[in-house]
């Protein structure tokens, strides 16, 4: 049992996580069109998920049924009330409302279901916290324009976030623009700059060029949708969302300290953007240096300037560790190294929770917002008994310990934390595998990778333990 028993400030948000395509299904209910995320095989820790080009009959598509959350949701919502939630972070699946992304008219049926997904929220006081896109880019935007690499793409989310911002703002108050949107500097794995940006780079195509060219459309919708948020109502609160992994140096050799110091710059310039509404310096300077001549015009930089968010949500899951060996840039792909100081994971994520308190100390400093730490969590195989109980201490350990760092970075170091919205607050497909079996949630649902099973929840032994953090507001641990 841990010993701090402060309490967290009085209008704290305690939640839990989840995003549309990893728990909906139904993915041709409602007149939903295709997410690109409807094209992802189901892989595991040592094969990565493939993205296909149509559905083949011979290959499993975990999104297609995910936790059937479409059709449970009444039950869900009704669990994550018994734990006493404040709030609830979910996506709004792109292709629900447009099913093609480019129409002029969105899908009223889809609208419909998230009106009663928030009016079933709200019913037990639970406040829906919202990202716009959350990796379920429609495929016909990819098909038909190249995803991101096309301009055009601006318009279009400019027309879903108003539409959605019109439709909800007396229901949702907090909003993110595009999860994770800088989980794509590592362009060179295979699947990130597709899932980020629904990208498919040509034989010979700088992949790297791409994806900055990507980013800055995507900011610049980003940056629009603010605006459009503050014009429709001036209450609503329009976020960035950021995957946190805070870069270290290996050592103290000042080589070390440096490169580490870079690699936070190329991973963290997405966050300055949104911010402080321009591109760092350095990023200009290594546009030059790369002699990338991006489509960045002068409107684009009044945009950028017009429509900073206000406030960093972020997910932390792990840090990276680095080590200078005489690269001339940061490349996430090559240069991380194991950090001795901590463990991992059984998917190799190391484990961190000092990490937490630093990255909200650093997010503060750099940037003078309210933070909120929209995702947290570690995903593991859990065992349910032959009486439906899943004793995962291990998860419970981990929380404890993350919950303990954020209390300190706010009541100690002073940040300004809005809420704690864990990953995967109901089992879900895991995003990076596909796997049902790599699980995140205080509430267990009765379904293995393949979808079989009868989809029934069941309480963790988490469930009963974060219900009581919430109870105490964080003084019991
Ligand atoms: C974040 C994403 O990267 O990490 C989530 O925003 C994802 O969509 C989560 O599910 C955990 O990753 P994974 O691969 O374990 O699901």
């Amino acid at each position: 049992m841990a010993e701090d028993k402060r309490e967290f400030p009085a209008d704290f948000l305690w939640g839990g996580a989840v995003a549309a395509h990893q728990i909906e299904g139904a993915y041709q209910e409602g007149g939903k069109g295709l997410a690109i995320t409807d094209l992802f095989t189901l892989g595991d820790k040592d094969h990565p998920r493939k993205i296909t080009e149509t559905i083949e009959a011979s290959e499993y598509y975990p999104e297609h049924v995910a936790s059937d959350f479409y059709h449970r949701y009444p039950e869900d919502i009704k669990l994550l009330a018994e734990m006493g939630f404040k709030c609830f972070r979910t996506s709004i699946s792109w292709p629900r409302i447009f099913p093609q992304g480019d129409e002029l008219e969105p899908n009223e049926a889809g609208l419909k279901f998230y009106d009663d997904v928030f009016d079933e929220c709200l019913k037990y006081g639970i406040e829906p916290i919202v990202t716009l896109s959350h990796f379920e880019l429609p495929l016909h935007l990819v098909q038909e324009y190249g995803g991101w690499r096309d301009r055009r793409l601006i318009e279009f989310f400019a027309r879903f976030a108003e539409v959605c911002f019109k439709r909800y703002h007396n229901k949702v108050k907090y909003w993110m623009t595009f999860n994770e949107i800088n989980n794509q500097t590592n362009f060179e794995v295979s699947g990130h700059l597709y899932t980020n940006s629904g990208i498919v780079p040509e034989a010979g195509e700088d992949r790297e060029k791409l994806m900055y060219q990507a980013a800055h459309y995507e900011l610049v919708a980003s940056a629009q949708a603010v605006q459009i948020g503050h014009q429709i109502d001036p209450e609503m609160q329009v976020g960035a969302m950021i995957a946190m992994c805070p870069i270290y140096p290996l050592t103290a050799k000042p080589e070390d300290i440096l490169f580490a110091q870079r690699a936070m710059q190329t991973r963290y310039w997405f966050a300055d953007v949104h911010a402080n509404g321009f591109y760092p310096r350095w990023m200009k300077h290594f546009f030059a240096k790369k002699g990338f001549d991006l489509d960045i015009t002068a409107a684009d930089l009044k945009q950028l300037q017009a429509g900073t968010v206000d406030y960093i949500g972020f997910s932390y899951y792990m840090s990276f560790a680095t080590k200078y060996q005489g690269q001339a840039d940061f490349n996430e792909n090559r240069d991380l190294v194991d950090n001795p100081y901590v463990k991992t994971t059984e998917w190799g994520w190391q484990i961190d929770p000092v990490g937490l308190r630093y990255a909200l100390n650093w997010f503060t400093d750099r940037y003078h917002l309210p933070l909120f730490i929209v995702e947290n969590g570690m995903g593991a195989y859990d065992q349910l008994t032959e009486d439906h109980q899943v004793h995962d201490d291990y998860r419970i350990k981990y929380m404890q310990d993350h919950i303990i760092q954020m209390k300190r970075a706010v009541l100690d170091d002073g940040v300004k934390l809005l809420g704690y919205t864990p990953w995967g607050c109901i089992d879900l497909v895991a995003h990076g595998t596909g796997e049902m079996s790599k699980r995140y949630g205080f509430i267990y649902v009765d379904s293995d990778d393949h979808g079989h099973g009868t989809f029934d929840r069941y309480r963790k032994d988490s469930f009963f333990w974060y219900k009581n953090v919430i109870a105490s507001n964080g003084a019991e641990l």
